[in-house]
């Protein structure tokens, strides 16, 4: 089995790396793939050091059973076709592809009989990971949906810096000293503390802060990352009336990504048998107080302060966490490949 990992050096990329050695993931040679920038220098896998190939090369795919993309979204979409032109199925951890029709969008404890069969294979010989945001989200939002039927919710985000890659935790770790050291000004003139550093990947000055845009604003004020978190449950929960209001903010936390969700069902809903559904759900654990700080490096989704609401008998409020960048991005990849394995989907190519 010979396994391309697009976007090897990036922060997704760098797990991707791990759980392929860790999980045991039966890839029996791995092609590291980044721009060209990184292309020459090396890279540990499996205790070897591995020469970065440019995925301008022209035969970069060649002979490759499976690759994982997580490049961005115009580096999938020109070329994750290609990979599956030389033969290739592609795991794309892009939005470029997910509300394509023709693309299964999977969260493999949620709807894996989307992937497909050997006889029905994914139309383009592509597989999409959902946006991070969402995929923690629907974790406790199926467990849910099963016993008391979903009509909607509505998410505030708490997304961390990494969310926008190496180069979002990096400006963030720039931006903690000369803010702390500016300690006072931090009470007493905030705007003036905000300029004392640069800020270009986040939307403000993130240290000491809370960000309420990020993204590319998109339609009727709302932002592509919120409307991410609109279509792509829809789609993954086959609820294309699903009613979602969301609101994705940044916060200075290097990994682990948050969201405070009301849910509606139709059926009425306590704490009590909430909590007995999402308790065996596979991938969740249920906390009294879940902090994205403390299941940052930890693959498990976890979900706490479950409380009925208030005032409405079929409305449930919660809080969920996740690391963004293991179950939000590279652990589902690889779960997802773990998935088209064990299908049949994908086998090695005879050489
Ligand atoms: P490179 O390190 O060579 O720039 P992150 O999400 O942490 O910012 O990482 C993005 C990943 O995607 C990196 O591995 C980066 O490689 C890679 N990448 C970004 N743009 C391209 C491109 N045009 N072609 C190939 N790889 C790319």
């Amino acid at each position: 089995m010979r396994v391309a990992v697009v976007g090897a050096t990036g922060a997704v990329g760098r797990d991707l790396r791990r759980l392929l050695e860790e999980r045991t993931f039966p890839c029996d040679e791995v092609v590291l793939v980044a721009s060209e920038r990184s292309a020459g220098g090396v890279l540990p896998f499996r205790g070897r050091d591995q020469v970065i190939r440019a995925l301008t090369d022209r035969d970069v795919f060649d002979g490759v059973d499976l690759a994982l993309f997580s490049a961005g979204g115009s580096t999938s979409r020109e070329h994750a076709p290609r990979a599956v032109e030389a033969g290739a199925l592609v795991v794309d951890n892009s939005s470029a592809w997910r509300m394509d029709d023709e693309v299964p969008l999977v969260v493999v404890e949620v709807n894996p009989d989307t992937v497909g069969t050997p006889h029905r294979p994914p139309p383009k010989g592509i597989i999409a990971n959902p946006n991070c945001t969402t995929m923690t989200a629907m974790l406790p939002l199926k467990a849910l949906h099963d016993a008391f039927d979903l009509v909607g919710f509505t998410a505030t985000s708490f997304q961390a810096a990494g969310g926008a890659g190496q180069k979002g935790i990096d400006e963030l770790a720039a931006q903690i000293e000369p803010l702390f050291a500016a300690g006072d000004l931090l009470r007493s003139d905030g705007r003036s503390a905000a300029k004392l550093v640069e800020h270009h990947v986040h939307e403000a000055t993130l240290a000491f802060n809370v960000v309420p845009l990020l993204g590319a604003e998109a339609a009727d004020g709302y932002t592509d990352e919120e409307l991410k978190l609109v279509n792509e449950s829809r789609k993954i929960l086959g609820l294309p009336d699903l009613v979602v209001t969301p609101t994705c903010v940044r916060v200075p936390v290097t990994v682990g990504h948050s969201i405070a969700i009301s849910a509606t069902f139709q059926r009425q809903v306590t704490a009590a048998a909430a909590l007995s559904r999402m308790e065996g759900f596979p991938g969740l654990v249920v906390e009294h107080v879940p902090t994205p700080l403390e299941f940052a490096g930890r693959d498990e989704v976890a979900v706490g302060r479950v409380r009925a609401d208030l005032f409405d008998p079929h409305v449930l409020n919660f809080f969920v966490v996740g690391d963004n960048l293991l179950k939000g991005a590279a652990l589902n990849t690889v779960q997802i490949a773990e998935l088209l394995l064990a299908r049949g989907l994908i086998t090695a190519k005879q050489r």
